[in-house]
């Protein structure tokens, strides 16, 4: 059957590369994953004060959540974390109490950098946040994908031959989590 995939891009640059990566994705991911990007721009920065009634686009993010199966980060690291953008999303999606959008909700990481170690850290870290909003997060394949100009074309092409296939089975190995954590737990939560 199909599985909705929500992605979130951690990156609100107009030349990220980070977008790039994730239209890479939606070329490479198997047939039976349908993604589409759940946008995060145009948030306000995150209060409890918002609580008692979420603006309008707050409860779009946290509808869009609650209708796809799964989400998909893909997000650069910023003084090795996440950028606070992807975490003032997180935030407004884990809230308010008892609501917490991301319960249940099957996850993977993955960024690009064009440093060595490929957003490593921000991935940790967002490991860690998405461990306690009680998302969970496929363990392996990793990717801490280098970005060198050209890797990836503007129509998202993945122009090396090895990294095309290593995203491809990243997406497969996401496929094949999703219907793991969803035999065992409900589809909506
Ligand atoms: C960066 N960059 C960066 N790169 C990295 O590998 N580790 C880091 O900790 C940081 N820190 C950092 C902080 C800030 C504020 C900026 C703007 C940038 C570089 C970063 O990887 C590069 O700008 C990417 O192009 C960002 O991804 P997007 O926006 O192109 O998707």
């Amino acid at each position: 059957s199909k599985y909705k995939v929500g992605y979130f891009v951690g990156s609100l640059s107009s030349t990220s590369i980070n977008r790039l990566l994730a239209q890479a994705l939606v070329r490479l991911a198997p047939p039976e994953l349908e993604l589409s990007e759940i946008p995060i721009k145009d948030l306000p920065l995150y209060s409890q004060d918002y609580d008692a009634d979420f603006p309008p686009v707050a409860r779009t993010l946290k509808k869009s959540i609650a209708e796809v199966d799964a989400i998909l980060f893909v997000t650069p690291e910023f003084n090795r974390s996440i950028p606070g953008g992807l975490k003032n999303a997180i935030d407004w999606a884990s809230r308010p109490w008892g609501k917490n959008s991301l319960a249940r909700k099957p996850t993977a990481v993955i960024g690009a950098s064009p440093g060595s170690i490929g957003t490593a850290l921000a991935q940790q870290s967002l490991r860690g946040v998405l461990c306690f909003c009680n998302a969970p997060l496929m363990n392996t394949v990793e990717a801490y994908i280098q970005f060198k100009p050209g890797l990836i074309s503007a129509d998202g092409q993945v122009t090396d031959p090895s990294t095309a296939d290593f995203l491809r089975n990243y997406m497969n190995e996401f496929h094949a989590f999703i219907v793991r954590v969803l035999t065992v737990l409900p589809r909506t939560p």
